[in-house]
């Protein structure tokens, strides 16, 4: 990718330092520039592209369930490479509507979130892809445990609705899931590798978790029984 010319954004009146540094980075991302060129709504779907790469989970997968789908470049990118796939979006912000995809506009945290994306989906998945990052307050033990709360929920609620053999990845911080995390994993899913794809800003202490191989539900129970 070409780097091209670099943009300098001055401090305007009024604007913060962070976020004017934020901007010139926006401008001279070549990630940026290409997903505006691609049609992708985010930089972030070259990170699930890239995962994919490393990974080769989306091939075959019939239904995908997308946690934290907005603005939707991740559920447009699986909808490009499987056009007949079935995709369930939910996140608290809006997000324009895709081709084949159900996006639902609420907190996945709701008690209500599991039945409503169960009910959406229609049948088993092979995918549960998370990229939910809760709002950071700056206390950064406080983001940490939030955004595992949040992998922890994507966990329990992918051990109710994959097929086995399924795929769940997940967006995790600071190095990766913690012990207890892996552990209930790896009881799960017979591989589980962590990776920072190249997309994913070197400074970031963004991660994702790829647990492949999932073994089925102790009662081995049909879809949407019990
Ligand atoms: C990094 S963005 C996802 C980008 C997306 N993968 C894409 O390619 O367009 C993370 C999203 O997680 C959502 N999110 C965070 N907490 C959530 C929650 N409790 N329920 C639903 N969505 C949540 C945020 O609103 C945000 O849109």
């Amino acid at each position: 990718m070409s780097k091209g010319i670099k943009t300098r954004v001055k401090t305007a009146k009024g604007r913060k330092i962070s976020s004017t540094r934020w901007l010139e980075r926006q401008l001279n991302d070549p990630y940026v520039k290409q997903a505006k060129a691609e049609g992708y709504r985010s930089r972030a779907a070259y990170k699930l592209i890239e995962l994919d790469e490393r990974f080769g989970f989306l091939k075959g997968a019939e239904r995908v369930v997308d946690l934290g789908v907005a603005p939707g470049g991740w559920t447009q990118v699986v909808r490009k490479r499987l056009p007949r796939a079935a995709v369930v979006g939910i996140d608290l912000l809006p997000a324009d509507p895709i081709d084949g995809a159900i996006l639902l506009q609420m907190d996945f945290l709701a008690d209500e979130a599991p039945d409503r994306l169960r009910e959406a989906l229609g049948g088993p998945a092979d995918l549960v892809l998370s990229d939910m990052a809760a709002n950071t307050v700056g206390h950064p033990q406080t983001d940490h445990l939030r955004t595992m709360a949040l992998v922890e929920a994507g966990l329990d609620f992918a051990a109710e609705v994959l097929k086995p053999g399924g795929v769940f990845v997940a967006k995790v911080l600071a190095g990766g899931a913690d012990n207890n995390l892996v552990a209930e994993l790896k009881r799960r899913f017979t591989t589980v590798k962590h990776a920072k794809p190249p997309a994913s800003r070197k400074g970031s202490s963004e991660w994702y978790v790829v647990a492949q191989g999932f073994k089925g539900r102790a009662e081995d129970e049909p879809f949407g029984e019990g």
